[in-house]
């Protein structure tokens, strides 16, 4: 049984990965299809992982990071996710994502529409605002000066907690805000969104942005 299933295995889900991995976890990683065809990155990109179905891994799984195109959320069977901890990292892009009505709606957050989605699971969102070619080497031990911050949105604050102790230990500072809706300040358009920011600049950058809202 996995701790940790990831889906997708692009950019950012192998790094997610291997980050579950060198922390101690049992990670799975899937794609959209046969495990066969991720065996060799997943072995190059993160030993230690296994490549599996998506569906038989999140059956298996504690906790899913869902590290794929929005545009594929669509696809998903949500009967699979129930009782599961969802980490969402996704973000509505349109010039990868294209139009995306389920998402084009003003005043909601994307992982808030997942969270509909996805009835019967607890969503976090984090790990979202950091760029993939930044989020591996610029992971940093409590107390690092440069410590970045991650932002870790959810409605149960269990789950949040559990997710925030996670982030925490890939080797950022969870920067916790206890509502899902929350996580619209660092989604794309955000100030926060993409750069790379101590803790200190990331709450002083949303907090203009929180009074111009
Ligand atoms: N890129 C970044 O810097 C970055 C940083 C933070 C967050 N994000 C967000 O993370 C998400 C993924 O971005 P990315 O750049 O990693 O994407 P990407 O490189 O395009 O990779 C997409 C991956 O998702 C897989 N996939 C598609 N449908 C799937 C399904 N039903 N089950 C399992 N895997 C599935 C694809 O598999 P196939 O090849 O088999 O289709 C592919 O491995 C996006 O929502 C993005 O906004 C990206």
């Amino acid at each position: 049984m996995s701790d940790i299933a990831v889906l997708g295995a692009g950019h950012t889900g192998p790094i997610i990965a291997r980050m579950g991995v060198e922390t101690g976890h049992h990670v799975s990683l899937s794609a959209s299809g046969d495990p066969q065809k991720i065996a060799l990155i997943t072995q190059v990109l993160v030993p230690g992982a296994e490549p599996r179905w998506g569906a038989e891994a999140v059956r298996d799984a504690k906790i899913v990071v869902l590290a794929m195109p929005l545009h594929a959320f669509q696809k998903l069977d949500p009967a699979l996710f129930e009782g599961k901890l969802v980490i969402d990292i996704m973000n509505y892009w349109p010039p990868t994502d294209g139009d995306q009505p389920l998402f084009d709606v003003a005043g909601r957050g994307s992982s808030e529409i997942v969270a509909e989605g996805l009835a019967g699971a607890t969503v976090v969102k984090t790990l979202n605002h950091i760029g993939y070619h930044d989020m591996d080497d610029r992971r940093r031990p409590a107390g690092a000066p440069d410590r970045l911050a991650m932002g870790v949105a959810g409605d149960d604050p269990a789950a949040v907690a559990r997710v925030a102790a996670l982030v925490d230990s890939f080797g950022y500072e969870p920067i916790v805000f206890d509502s899902l809706a929350a996580g619209r300040d660092f989604e794309p358009g955000s100030p926060v969104f993409g750069a790379l920011m101590t803790p200190a600049e990331f709450l002083a950058a949303l907090v203009p942005a929180q009074r111009a809202a």
